[in-house]
């Protein structure tokens, strides 16, 4: 009974530390990724110019006129909520023919400064705190 963890230790060892070497190489290269994120801060103007030049053709321009009734209102959602549409668009998970092409066009900071932009607009989907 003593024994048993003691040559669990000996036979593991070589496996275990090469293991836990490249765990802490994929932490280091996580934190780092995580560090990038928060650096990445929306940028605001180049939102409202990707919205001016796709977005508003069916959203509006204000994000509250859309073309369309059964066309959702993007202005003063949350932004969490519209970035997560739209990456959910871009994998599918969120189906939709006319979104999906929208999304697959957008990069990952398109859709941080999309997202950040329609939050920004007065509207009344949410209550701002
Ligand atoms: C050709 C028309 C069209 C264009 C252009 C368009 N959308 Fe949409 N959008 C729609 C339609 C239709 C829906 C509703 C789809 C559904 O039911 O899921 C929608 C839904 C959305 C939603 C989900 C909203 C919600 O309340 O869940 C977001 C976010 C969105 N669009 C963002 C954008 C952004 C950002 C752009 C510009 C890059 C854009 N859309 C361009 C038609 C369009």
């Amino acid at each position: 009974m003593h024994e048993r963890p003691r040559d669990r230790e000996t036979t593991m060892k070589p496996h275990s530390r090469s293991r836990i070497g490249r765990i802490a190489g994929l932490s280091g290269a996580l934190a780092l990724c995580v560090a990038a994120g928060a650096a990445q801060a929306a940028d605001l103007a180049q939102g409202r110019q990707k919205a001016d030049e796709v977005c508003a053709a069916c959203h509006g321009k204000d994000g509250n006129t859309p073309i369309d009734p059964t066309y959702p209102r993007l202005a003063g959602q949350h932004r969490d909520y519209l970035e997560r549409a739209l990456l959910d668009y871009q994998s599918e998970q969120r189906r939709n023919p006319i979104m999906g092409a929208q999304a697959k066009q957008l990069s990952r900071a398109d859709i941080r400064n999309l997202a950040a932009f329609y939050a920004s607009l007065p509207g009344t989907m949410s209550h701002k705190r």
